[in-house]
């Protein structure tokens, strides 16, 4: 619980200064389930927020909140990330007025590496994708929430990083990099393995 409130925080950190450097920019939320950020964070410069998950979660969400005020407009659409070019769709006409960042905050997880790839590819392809804030679970933490996640009726199926090539391969670069605060390396690996953490990737520039 304890990771899912620091990852939270950073990624409100995140995004603030984000938009910051990017004003006027809309935020695509991918898996954004029952995220109230718009609720309770101001977010200045934020064009539009567009908040997409499974056609169940958006029509709940949308009737628990249809009475609340939110700082930026809001937009609820259901999506199913790994549809490529319905999310494409999303982000072309999402840019079409401005830049888009997207915020991916405890999705990565449920996509296998293809999906992941192919999402990473789909972002990259829009120009006016400009920032990507991304939480990312290690292929070992992602072990140990598979083994609690056997308890649960029908299981489910959790996917970690061992690199970070499936997003920089598509076109993306890691701008920053912030560890949660309960990851560390566990004992035995190499320094060089990944935690768990949140990272701000911008497009990658073109190699002259
Ligand atoms: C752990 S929750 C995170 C919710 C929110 N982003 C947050 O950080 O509080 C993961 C969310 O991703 C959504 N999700 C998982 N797979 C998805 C997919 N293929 N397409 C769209 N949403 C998906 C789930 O419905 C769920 O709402």
């Amino acid at each position: 619980m304890d990771e899912v409130v620091g990852r939270t925080v950073l990624v409100d950190t995140m995004l603030v200064a984000a938009l910051s450097r990017w004003p006027g920019a809309a935020v695509v939320n991918l898996g954004a389930g029952f995220c109230t950020r718009p609720y309770r964070l101001d977010l200045p410069g934020c064009r539009e927020m567009v908040e997409a998950d499974d056609p169940a979660v958006v029509d709940l969400k949308s009737r628990i909140l249809h009475d609340r005020r939110p700082t930026c407009p809001v937009r609820r659409i259901p999506l199913d990330v790994r549809d490529g070019t319905a999310l494409d769709a999303v982000l072309a006409a999402t840019g079409r007025t401005g830049p888009v960042i997207v915020v991916t905050e405890g999705l990565l997880v449920y996509l296998p590496p293809p999906a992941l790839t192919a999402l990473a590819g789909t972002l990259a392809a829009q120009r006016t994708t400009v920032h990507w804030l991304a939480d990312i679970v290690s292929a070992s933490s992602a072990t140990q929430m598979r083994d609690i996640a056997r308890r649960i009726p029908g299981g489910l199926a959790l996917f970690g990083l061992d690199s970070l090539a499936p997003l920089e391969d598509p076109g993306w670069q890691v701008v920053a990099y912030r560890a949660l605060p309960a990851a560390h390396p566990r004992y035995g690996t190499s320094s060089r393995a990944l935690v768990d953490g949140v990272l701000a990737l911008d497009r990658q520039q073109p190699t002259r």
